[in-house]
């Protein structure tokens, strides 16, 4: 059997292709850590606001566990509760969050941190914050009219910094 040239040609394009895709999926998988959330806490969101710890939402010090702060965080259109983040730097912070309502995003720019929120699942990470400064956080999922308008601040600060 004769494979024509230009067919070879394509045959070697495609599985290359291929190839390029499942390599990029790879490394962004299992070395960018890039996956579908897959978090098995389940809570009704209907009443978000009585389940702990999401009935106390906001930056919480923490002793005698691994990390320094939990960020208890409740997201819905087209805010986040608390609206403001302040850590220390160098902290170790467990980020805890949900949805009241739909679909949002959680990305703080600049940073590895990008959660997708779901109605009735509770996301997490946890992460050492050891770059001061500012960052912008983002709703990367579109949530309805005011998503361009749901954002928030997450301030990195330096303690011995005094301004
Ligand atoms: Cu919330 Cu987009």
């Amino acid at each position: 059997m004769e494979i024509h040239k230009y067919e070879k040609w394509w045959l070697v394009f495609g599985t290359g292709t291929l190839i390029v895709f499942l390599i990029i999926l790879g490394v962004s998988a299992f070395h960018s850590g890039t996956h579908p959330n897959n978090s098995k806490w389940i809570i009704n969101y209907e009443n978000v606001d009585e389940i702990e710890p999401f009935n106390n939402p906001g930056v919480h010090k923490v002793e005698g566990k691994d990390w320094d702060y939990e960020v208890v965080l409740v997201a819905q259109a087209f805010a986040y509760n608390p609206m403001e983040i302040e850590i220390p730097v160098g902290s170790k912070v467990r980020f805890i969050a949900t949805t009241k309502d739909v679909i949002h995003g959680f990305e703080v720019a600049g940073t590895n941190i990008n959660l997708m929120l779901e109605p009735g699942y509770v996301s997490e990470k946890i992460t050492t914050l050891d770059k001061a400064g500012t960052y912008t956080i983002v709703c990367n999922e579109y949530c309805g009219t005011g998503h361009a308008l749901m954002y928030s601040t997450l301030k990195v600060v330096d303690p011995d910094d005094n301004n």
